[in-house]
């Protein structure tokens, strides 16, 4: 959603708040916008519409705003069109109160009737205008200081937000607070950073506080002071981050994705080595590092994954995985649906939330569901500190590192091995695989990486193909079982990012209505890696076929039969068939990615979406 950054110290605030901004435009970039305030003066409010470029050019890329103290801010539209008057920073009317905000003010109308009452006129249409005032409104009518009409505010709104706001009689100081959506406070050499996110200030600091839910801080120079809702202060503990600045950064690549996409090995091989060990001369899964036991894992009488986009169509591989090795029922959910659904739990159930980001709104909120009746909640998780990663029973941590295009690659391969080894270790506990087998599993399971880097490899062939098809309107994925759940997440990548409609079907299905779209020349990418699959799925390609469709099938070296149906076939290498999402999703990618690239779009940033979704 947007983003936020701040800043108090020495250096310039406006160019330290540009420089963050760019690392958060991912997530969010219709506007864009800045306040910054030197000494006691009032602050400089500067704003654009569009991309964050013409908010630099605006501000001669920061120099033409003097001062040590600012907060700035990446818009992506929720209340109120994308234009200036809507972007961030918002203001009280006599410049008390200058702020900006992430998330959602849900009974703003409310409160917005409330502070007209008392005179209170608005400029824009949104509700962070809404909070500002009202922040302003408490501070005035309890003659309080900052941190009591924050509080003040905070008990009143209904919703999510990560706020920072300066006072007009509070020079030198940022004062923030938070529910429901992330924020980080950094601190080095004197200077006193915040941001939505690690990476915009990743390059000035790897020193980081993670403020808690309902808590709010002050940030002076050096300094940071935290405080619960009650106004009382709390300690918090300064937490070292080991994601390097560069690991944010594109590194000679193009564009962020065809990057994260080059980087799976490397994450594949550090997520699995994270909880894979050697024992004696066999590999085993060690659950040190998730904290659940052998024990804890026998008990499990049935899984509940629920996540969101990419993370829920890992969530669907897990699915057959898990019921194959463990024959352990699973059910997944779309974590939106299931936080409304009053969804039956037993007291054994086992939930599984899959996240990045660990700040999905809807995810996060699955987790409480199950958490409030009673069920043990084991996350999947990329971001280190985030609300998810907190406050799950378990977590299994994901090594994807920062990744930054909004549509995900290494973080969803991740994913899939931290199921892969959770379905193993769950086979294990429940007596369905002895050491010998689990010992095969894994150690196929660390020769993925290298199966991908050939893939990689051989990526210009694709590259070819996507040229071909870049003009195309309509595109079908077709798969079974496992090949299905693979169909899902190659059909989004190309829907995201090049902006071409595109289903994913289970291949039998087609012919249930859909197939009544099928015309000369649409694209139906057929995926095949299930050898008692293989039959079935080439039936259902022939009768596409036969209704014009152009085919294009994704299996594994020696299937080479395929070529007899289809007009054009990717090969990647053969694996252990559980784990096969993990080779066919990666000629998806490429496709996706190619595609966006030759109609000239703009890859990592694609249009309406979010990278991390923290409203509902
Ligand atoms: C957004 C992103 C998707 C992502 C989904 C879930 O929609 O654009 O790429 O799969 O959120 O995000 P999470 O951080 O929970 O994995």
């Amino acid at each position: 959603m947007c983003g936020i950054v701040g800043f108090v110290g020495k250096k310039q605030a406006a160019p330290v708040l540009l420089d963050g901004l760019s690392k958060l435009e991912y997530r969010g970039y219709d506007s864009a916008g800045l306040a910054v305030r030197n000494g006691e003066d009032e602050p400089v409010i500067v704003k654009a519409k569009g991309r964050l470029k013409d908010l630099a050019e605006k501000t001669d890329e920061g120099k033409a705003v003097f001062g040590g103290c600012g907060i700035g801010h990446t818009r992506w539209a929720t209340h109120g069109e994308p234009s200036e008057n809507n972007a961030h920073p918002h203001c009280s009317d006599d410049m008390n109160v200058v702020g900006v905000h992430n998330g959602i003010i849900e009974n703003y109308q409310e409160l917005k009737e409330k502070l007209q009452h008392h005179d209170y006129t608005f400029y824009s249409q949104t509700d962070t205008e809404v909070a500002i005032k009202l922040i302003d409104y408490y501070y005035k009518k309890y003659q309080v200081g900052p941190i009591d009409a924050i509080a003040k505010t905070m008990v009143r709104v209904r919703g999510s937000y990560a706020i920072a706001v300066m006072f007009k009689d509070y020079p030198g100081q940022i004062y923030v607070a938070r529910k429901d959506s992330p924020m980080v406070i950094g601190i080095k050499d004197g200077q006193t950073y915040m941001a939505s996110d690690v990476p915009a200030i990743l390059k000035y600091t790897n020193q980081i506080y993670y403020i808690g839910n309902l808590e709010m801080a002050r940030l002076d120079e050096g300094k940071v002071t935290f405080f619960n809702l009650d106004g009382d202060e709390v300690e918090k503990e300064l937490v070292t981050i080991d994601w390097d600045a560069e690991a944010a950064e594109k590194g000679g690549y193009e564009h962020f994705m065809m990057k994260e996409i080059h980087e799976q090995p490397k994450v594949l091989e550090d997520t699995i080595n994270s909880v894979v060990k050697k024992s004696g001369k066999s590999l085993e899964v060690d659950l040190t590092e998730i904290g659940i036991t052998e024990e804890e894992l026998k008990n499990v009488s049935d899984i509940v994954i629920a996540a969101c986009g990419s993370a829920y169509h890992t969530g669907m591989v897990d699915q057959y995985v898990i019921e194959d090795l463990a024959k352990v029922p699973v059910r997944v959910e779309l974590a939106s649906e299931f936080r409304y659904r009053k969804p039956l739990l037993n007291p054994n159930t086992l939930v599984i939330v899959v996240s990045q980001s660990g700040e999905t709104a809807d995810t996060l909120a699955a987790l409480r569901e199950a958490k409030s009746r009673g069920n043990k909640v084991l996350a999947i998780v990329n971001v280190v500190g985030s609300s998810i990663a907190r406050e799950a029973d378990y977590v299994f941590q994901t090594l994807a590192g920062p990744e930054i295009s909004v549509a995900t690659t290494k973080a969803y391969s991740c994913q899939l091995v931290a199921g892969y080894i959770l379905a193993i270790a769950l086979a294990k506990a429940k007596g369905q695989l002895d050491e010998k087998k689990e010992n095969e599993l894994l150690t196929e399971m660390r020769s993925l990486p290298a199966k991908i880097e050939k893939i990689l490899d051989e990526k210009e062939r694709l590259q070819w193909f996507a040229s071909k098809f870049s003009n195309v309107h309509d595109v079908f994925y077709i798969g079974r079982g496992i090949d299905y759940a693979i169909c899902l997440e190659g059909s989004l990548k190309l829907k995201e990012i090049s902006y071409i409609h595109s289903e994913a079907y289970a291949a039998g299905e087609l012919k249930h209505g859909t197939i009544s779209l099928i015309e000369d020349g649409t694209l139906v990418i057929g995926v095949l890696t299930q050898s008692g699959l293989f039959e079935k799925t080439v039936s259902n390609m022939v009768e596409v076929k036969s209704r014009g469709a152009y085919l294009c099938g994704v299996t594994s070296y020696g299937n080479y039969s395929l070529e007899d149906t289809a007009d054009f076939s990717i090969y990647v290498p053969k694996t252990d068939e559980h784990f096969a999402a993990s080779l066919a999703v990666i000629p998806l990618q490429l496709i996706g990615y190619y595609i966006s690239v030759s109609r000239g779009l703009d890859v990592d940033k694609p249009r309406n979406l979010a990278k991390s979704v923290t409203v509902e």
